[in-house]
């Protein structure tokens, strides 16, 4: 056999014409659907198809209090491998009274983690809200003293359990200045973050070690303050590991929020979307599905975890931000964020595409279905080069 002939290799163009034209003649005898839209081979769940994307998570923001409802659990069990506690590892539930430490309803929660093999974030060490009644009166060195004892004492107790840690929560403030938020926790000293770090690390040294906010998606104000912090951190030997984008989202996602998440990476830190949930629309899967893409796309982010799982468990009442409807079905959003996970189109209905002539979609995979079967026969993915 003699090797190809390069001069006689068609061009770009003229292989894509041929391929079109092959195309077209595969719709007339078997059809063509480009309704589906991840390859035929990919996982069929949230949590496999992260897992198959360089290890990462796809997780859910769980409460205890749920887990008795069975089809709660069911899609718990079958869609998810990580958990955040949604409230149940806060300051005012692990230490409702100084130095009394109550850890039933988080160990609920972790205990069905580790049961299922998954992955546990926990959340979260220090924050200003649902702080315990006690902690709200304090200030100065006795809060600080309080706060540091709290996550030294809560990391310890969970040590080895948990993936990552929220270690600080939303210290920063919204607007412009790029600041910390006024706290009681803020007002015993700008070092308060990294003694809890280093308190955090020197509980559980296992665990990846987090600073968690809102409105940090894209580049901004607020994340750049926190990424100065962070570099900063990095620069003196404070042991961060990792930073948390919050992610609740309305209508639309700022253009640069994958190179926001890259930036932060690029500084030596992992970074996580830790809350995502999207206000209901129509943009809601294309919103979902660029979050996913984006993760996948920065090597550092290790997964995305949402923040409930049926519309109905959501904090966001009425918002329906989930990806999945009350009843516990599959919304438009589950599948085109399953489909990102795959590494297909981010459409979750695309626009039948013409089998010549026409724009072509560099972003979509197309795949040739057996009508009379439904078996998928092939994955394709047009290029222009
Ligand atoms: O458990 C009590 C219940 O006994 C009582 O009857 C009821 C009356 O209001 O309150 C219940 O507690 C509520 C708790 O959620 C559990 O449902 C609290 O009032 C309510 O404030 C609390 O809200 C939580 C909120 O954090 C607190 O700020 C949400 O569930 C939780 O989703 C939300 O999560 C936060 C993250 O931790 C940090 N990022 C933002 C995110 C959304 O606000």
């Amino acid at each position: 056999m003699h090797p190809p002939n390069r001069s006689a290799r068609p061009s770009g163009r003229t292989r894509l014409r041929r391929f079109l034209s092959i195309l077209s003649a595969a719709v007339v005898a078997i059809g063509v659907s480009a309704a589906i839209s991840a390859p035929a081979d990919a996982a069929s769940t949230l949590g496999a198809s992260a897992a198959e994307r360089g290890g990462r998570y796809f997780g859910a923001a769980v409460a205890a209090g749920r887990l008795g409802d069975s089809t709660y659990v069911n899609i718990l069990n079958r869609e998810f491998n990580s958990v955040t506690a949604e409230n149940e590892m806060k300051w005012s539930s692990t230490e409702p009274q100084r130095g009394s430490f109550n850890y039933t309803s988080a160990n609920r929660i972790v205990n069905h983690a580790l049961g299922q093999g998954m992955k546990i974030r926990g959340h979260a060490l220090l924050w200003h809200q649902q702080q315990p009644g006690w902690a709200q009166g304090l200030s100065g060195s006795d809060l600080r003293n309080a706060a540091i004892n709290h996550v030294t004492q809560v990391a310890t107790y969970f040590r080895g359990k948990i993936d990552s840690w929220d270690v600080v929560n939303e210290a920063f403030a919204d607007g412009g200045s790029g600041g910390r938020r006024d706290s009681n926790l803020q007002r015993t000293g700008n070092d308060w973050i990294e003694a809890a770090f280093r308190a955090a690390d020197a509980a559980d040294p296992g665990a990846k070690l987090c600073y968690n906010d809102y409105n940090t998606d894209g580049i901004n104000a607020k994340s750049t303050g926190i990424y100065n912090m962070v570099r900063d951190f990095k620069a003196r030997g404070v042991p961060i590991d990792c930073v948390g984008f919050q992610s609740h989202l309305g209508g639309s996602i700022s253009g640069d929020y994958q190179a926001n998440l890259q930036r932060f990476a690029d500084l030596g830190v992992d970074v996580q979307i830790t809350e995502l949930d999207v206000a209901q629309g129509s943009n809601q899967a294309n919103i979902y599905a660029t979050v996913t893409r984006a993760c996948l796309a920065v090597s550092r982010c290790n997964g995305i975890t949402v923040w409930g799982i049926r519309d109905s468990d959501s904090w966001r009442t009425g918002e329906n931000p989930l990806l999945f409807d009350a009843s516990g079905n599959k919304k438009a959003a589950y599948t085109s964020t399953l489909n990102a996970l795959n590494g297909g189109s981010t459409n979750p209905t695309p626009t039948p595409t013409p089998t010549s002539g026409g724009p072509i979609d560099t972003n979509a995979w197309y795949v040739l279905v057996n009508r009379t079967s439904g078996k998928a026969l092939d994955v394709y993915g047009l290029s222009t080069a």
